[in-house]
């Protein structure tokens, strides 16, 4: 339940698979708070919509939304407003990942409505280019993942590693106040590593927590490849 800060090192999307969904989503957020004081990385977590709030009444790591929508409170239906999610302790949303695309207008509006409430925007771009224009709408982070690459194992640091370097500097050249983060198949600490020594701040994963049947393990494994990048 931590609002505003630094964006963290590794985020895991639960996305909407069923090993991550009900009680599962509770347990993997736990194996993150466990896994991030136990190594000082810090990990963040994204649970699907119906499983968001239990998480984030039960974890004190940051919590976002996987969407949310630039609507106010009020007369809405069917809707994520970034008015409300404070209340209910996120840290902030995703915005336009590649399985939830939004019109560039909304992504800026939910963009400044987040920043207006103190909460985090994490922008998705599908390339360098599209990396830089999430950029200038003024984010807390842009997450950089090729699409093709999303749930192949294929890690973008290793099979991308020249478009990882160029999304980086394309967002740091513009909005050095602007985190990178990158994503796609990222799968080992080793993938980890590498996405850090390319310039990102950290990742954006998914399958290989969520679908694993020692997903803690594989959060340890993340965590030391960060480590290991940073020079804890
Ligand atoms: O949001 C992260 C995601 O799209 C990457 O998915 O399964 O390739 O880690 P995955």
């Amino acid at each position: 339940m931590m609002m505003g800060g630094e964006v963290p090192r590794i985020i895991i999307n639960l996305k909407l698979y069923r090993e991550s969904s009900g009680p599962r989503a509770v347990e993997l957020a736990r194996h993150a708070e466990e896994v991030s004081s136990e190594t000082g990385i810090s990990l963040g977590i994204a649970p699907a919509l119906l499983d968001a709030w239990r998480v984030a009444e039960a974890v004190e790591v940051p919590v976002y939304v996987q969407h949310a929508d630039p609507v106010p409170a009020g007369p809405h239906t069917g809707h994520v407003s970034p008015s409300l999610l404070g209340d209910y302790g996120f840290s902030g949303a995703l915005l336009n990942h590649s399985e939830r695309r939004m019109l560039l207008a909304d992504i800026g509006r939910a963009v400044r409505m987040l920043e207006g409430e103190g909460l985090q925007s994490i922008v998705c771009a599908g390339g360098p280019g599209e990396a830089l224009a999430a950029a200038s709408l003024g984010p807390t982070a842009v997450a950089f993942e090729p699409p093709e690459l999303i749930g192949t194992g294929v890690s973008v640091s290793r099979a991308r590693p020249e478009a990882v370097g160029e999304a980086v500097r394309l967002v740091r050249g513009a909005r050095p106040d602007v985190a990178v983060l990158c994503g796609a198949g990222v799968s080992s600490g080793e993938d980890v590593r590498r996405a850090i020594e390319l310039g990102a701040d950290g990742v954006l994963v998914a399958s290989a927590v969520a679908k694993s049947s020692r997903p803690r393990e594989k959060m340890m494994e993340l965590a030391a490849g960060a480590a290991a990048a940073v020079g804890r």
